[in-house]
């Protein structure tokens, strides 16, 4: 399976920071060892957008509502997303559960509506470490895949972002042997759920010089990328291994 190698910028970089990347990243890009995909801030897509016509390079929202339009002050479209050219949409990523107390029920809603639309969520589910160090990793995971999924269409796309909490923007990335033991239970999950040939991603503190090993794993599908996406140099890094 080809890797997936996501970046996904959270609430940096304007609409011009993000056309400057884009003019240096686009030629590194050539090195690229699987699809390459962007989550720039939502005031950036359109640049976004229009920076990446015509490449190969995919790019999407970091969020969306659960539906298409209507008064929902504040909020995403996904549609929007879609006719301007994107691909996928984040759903479920920890910051969004605990800064802004999403739950596995809105979180389903929306992975069914982008899945809806055509496009690809990419769900993110991880433990925080209290719930590690309880040893109740394996049933929150399982809990979140199968609310979170709980609508969604098997024979459609999905795409599932493992990111242990603890290790999102600290520098501790989870050990080979961490990886390797979660990543073999999320996909027991997912298969036993019909959802065997859904890629799954990783991650948590992905760097240049911790991705090659990690990225060798079993069912290890690629990154979701945090700070070191935000530099050409890294990032085309992560995603050459
Ligand atoms: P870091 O790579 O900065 O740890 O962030 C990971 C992340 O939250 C990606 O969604």
């Amino acid at each position: 399976m080809k890797k997936i190698f996501a970046a996904n910028w959270k609430l940096f970089k304007t609409p011009q920071e993000t056309r400057d990347f884009f003019s240096t990243f686009k030629d590194l890009a050539n090195k690229a060892t699987g699809e390459i995909v962007f989550f720039p801030s939502a005031i950036s897509l359109e640049a976004a957008s229009s920076s990446l016509k015509g490449s190969n390079i995919k790019w999407g929202a970091q969020n969306c509502f659960a539906q298409a339009s209507g008064a929902f002050t504040g909020e995403n479209s996904a549609q929007v997303v879609k006719d301007l050219g994107g691909s996928y949409i984040l759903v479920g990523h920890s910051e969004r559960r605990k800064i802004f107390g999403e739950t596995d029920a809105l979180i389903a809603e929306k992975v069914a509506h982008i899945q809806s639309l055509g496009l690809i969520p990419m769900l993110c589910i991880g433990e925080t470490l209290e719930e590690r160090e309880g040893k109740h990793t394996f049933r929150i995971l399982e809990t979140q895949l199968l609310l979170g999924l709980a609508n969604a269409d098997k024979s459609k796309p999905v795409v599932i972002a493992y990111e242990p909490v603890w290790a999102i923007g600290t520098g501790k990335v989870a050990s080979p042997e961490q990886v390797a033991e979660t990543h073999a239970d999320v996909y027991s999950i997912l298969e036993k759920m019909g959802f065997a040939q859904s890629p799954i991603l990783y991650g948590g503190s992905v760097k240049p010089d911790n991705a090659k090993g990690l990225a060798a794993l079993p069912h290890v599908s690629g990154f979701l990328v945090g700070g070191a996406s935000l530099e050409p140099k890294s990032f085309s890094e992560i995603a050459s291994v």
